[in-house]
């Protein structure tokens, strides 16, 4: 089953926005299979934004994400990654559709609020980088996809 890395940026959590963004993914049918709430080290910040080094931003960007909690998850379904990019919306908030998370919520490129990969080889870096070899769940969701 295809799985993401997502995560629910510093201000995200500081505006109070975890449920609200775990309540959009849950409601879709997408599965949580593991969560961890942490201040991220510099050193996973700048790799996974390593695309980004050379860019304008990158320092701010990197200093931003390290600044306080942020939520990461992996999460699991059907085309997961492809989903997870349509909730969160466009990169930047006045692109962002209306009902989408950075569309509903949010104003500034910088602040965001929601990271998700954007392919399998994305999703796959993330998930190493931020969870190793921690244990990723399985457990069944009642409304489980079984076609
Ligand atoms: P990017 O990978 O282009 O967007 P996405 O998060 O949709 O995959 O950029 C990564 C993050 O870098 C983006 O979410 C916010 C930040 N960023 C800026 O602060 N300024 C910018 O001009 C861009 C393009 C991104
Ligand atoms: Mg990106």
């Amino acid at each position: 089953m295809e799985r993401t890395y997502v995560m629910i940026k510093p201000d995200g959590v500081a505006r109070g926005l975890m449920g609200e963004v775990l309540s959009r993914i849950e409601k879709k049918g997408l599965k949580v299979v593991a969560m961890k709430l942490a201040v991220m080290e510099e050193a996973k910040a700048k790799e996974h934004y390593a695309e980004h080094a050379a860019r304008p931003f990158f320092p701010g960007l990197v200093s931003f994400i390290t600044s306080a909690p942020s939520l990461s998850l992996v999460v699991e379904g059907r085309d997961s990654i492809k989903i997870m990019r349509a909730i969160n919306g466009a990169t930047k908030p006045a692109e962002a559709a209306l009902g989408t998370i950075r569309g509903d919520f949010a104003m500034d490129t910088g602040r965001n609020i929601v990271h998700a990969s954007d392919s399998l080889e994305a999703a796959e870096r993330e998930i190493k980088i931020h969870f190793g070899n921690d244990k990723i769940l399985e457990y069944k969701r009642s409304d489980d996809a079984y076609l």
